[in-house]
């Protein structure tokens, strides 16, 4: 892990919310969240039944392959959803592990037919895995991945990506990292651009700083940020 990488995680680990403030947080989540699959289905029937359907099949794909020790994923179903709903050329992700939300994203963006999904992760191997090992061949020519670590790839990123249509943050949960990253990336976000917080119960980041909605994913909550308001 890079030192800079390693410094953030401690400092991190000084602040975090303590455990009766985490409980204020999951319970505040709870209150707001709305079900994903009336929120899926009030907006496009047959596109959430797809994306039922891709979400089947990667978690097949998940069973098939050796991807423990990687972590739970982000909310892959909403993701492959939105990303065939608002169909963006420009993706940015960060925080890769087993891939997926990448699988997700550039499965979504092959069936629109076009899209080029940056994605940021940490120089690391773990048991001797690359990060993205859920990421198909087939999807990898629409994919460009770092590996140095958010403080160093955003800005590499964000110099080449051109304006960002979907951002999904699922890497350095701390207030500190989220208000990092959002500074380095919002100025470079299209008007009307999605964004997707994984894991909001860690911390107030997105009750205090984002307006959106909540929605409840296994056993964490996703916050959806959608200036079009979703159409819904
Ligand atoms: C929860 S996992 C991501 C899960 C992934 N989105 C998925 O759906 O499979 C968090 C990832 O963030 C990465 N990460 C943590 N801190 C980071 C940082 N400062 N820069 C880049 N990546 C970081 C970790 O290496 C880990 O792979």
């Amino acid at each position: 892990m890079k030192l800079r990488a390693l410094f953030d995680k401690v400092a991190n680990r000084l602040s975090s919310p303590s455990p009766k403030e985490l409980a204020a947080i999951w319970a505040w989540c709870e209150g707001r969240a709305e079900p994903l699959d009336a929120y899926g289905e009030s907006l496009d029937p047959a596109l959430w039944a797809e994306a039922a359907a891709f979400t089947r099949k990667l978690e097949e794909r998940g069973r098939s392959l050796d991807i423990e020790g990687f972590g739970g994923g982000a909310a892959y179903g909403l993701l492959y959803f939105l990303v065939r709903l608002r169909k963006p050329a420009v993706a940015l992700e960060t925080g890769v592990a087993a891939g997926w939300s990448s699988e997700a994203i550039l499965a979504a963006m092959a069936a629109n037919g076009g899209g080029v999904l940056w994605s940021s992760d940490l120089p690391y191997m773990r048991g001797g895995r690359e990060p993205g090992v859920l990421v198909s061949p087939e999807h990898r020519d629409r994919w460009r991945l770092f590996k140095q670590g958010d403080k160093d790839n955003l800005p590499a990123i964000l110099s080449e990506s051109g304006p960002v249509e979907f951002f999904h943050y699922d890497s350095d949960k701390s207030v500190a990292g989220r208000d990092w990253a959002w500074r380095q990336v919002r100025p470079h976000l299209a008007p009307d651009a999605v964004v997707v917080w994984d894991d909001v119960q860690d911390n107030w980041h997105f009750r205090d700083r984002m307006e959106g909605r909540v929605f409840r994913f296994q056993r964490k909550f996703v916050g959806l940020v959608d200036p079009t308001g979703a159409r819904s």
